[in-house]
């Protein structure tokens, strides 16, 4: 079982801006979506391959994923998949990455980790800070996708998401995946793991409006 990483550890606090979307994506007017905490990036690289008219970014805080993820990237093709290192909160709020909000679409927050104890609650990735800085971040029509297989953190960031009233709750049910960042719908590998195990997958989408 690995350890999780700290996110709050100073660590964490600087890091290095993400390169103007030029630089890193062969058309970077294409809809950008982010995945939070993508870990090795399997999903990404997945999504990548299929969808050649998106562009995905992944941001992960364990560096040595995210380093064996870049060599892997070298090795390959990709037009249309980067990587950054860090906690994410602060590589959204770092001044010099204000550029990804013109481009991004979509974000998704696949089984974040949980921090069970109340008193590590303020390490969720997802806080209310955080939230009302994506609310006056992102573009209007733009979506937040969360998604985990612990009902008590899907609750707190539900409840935490839809605090904000620059986020409507879209119901999952009408929402047509195939205009989406994930068309075919390819599950993480923690997910894969969850469904595998028959646990239950609570999911949902938010607009900014
Ligand atoms: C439970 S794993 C899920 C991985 C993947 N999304 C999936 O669904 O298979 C959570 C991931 O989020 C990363 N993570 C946790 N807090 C983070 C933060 N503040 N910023 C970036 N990544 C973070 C962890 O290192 C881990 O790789």
């Amino acid at each position: 079982m690995r350890q999780h990483v700290n996110p709050l550890s100073k660590h964490f606090i600087d890091i290095n801006p993400i390169p103007p979307l030029h630089e890193v994506f062969e058309n970077p007017k294409l809809p950008l979506h982010m995945d939070v905490g993508c870990a090795s990036g399997d999903f990404l690289f997945e999504l990548a391959l299929k969808n050649n008219n998106w562009n995905y970014l992944g941001i992960e805080i364990r560096e040595k994923l995210v380093l064996n993820a870049k060599f892997k990237l070298k090795n390959k093709e990709y037009k249309n998949l980067y990587f950054s290192f860090g906690n994410a909160n602060n590589i959204f709020y770092h001044s010099k990455n204000k550029h990804l909000f013109d481009s991004i679409t979509s974000i998704s927050f696949n089984f974040p980790d949980p921090w069970f104890k109340k008193k590590h609650h303020k390490r969720r990735v997802i806080q209310a800070k955080f939230i009302e800085f994506l609310a006056n971040s992102m573009k209007k029509r733009s979506l937040i996708f969360i998604k985990t297989d612990v009902k008590d953190l899907f609750d707190y960031m539900d409840l935490t998401i839809s605090e904000s009233i620059n986020f409507k709750k879209l119901v999952n049910e009408k929402f047509l995946y195939k205009d989406s960042f994930n068309p075919s719908k390819i599950q993480t590998n923690r997910e894969k793991y969850v469904l595998m195990d028959q646990l239950e997958v609570y999911e949902s989408i938010y607009m900014k409006i």
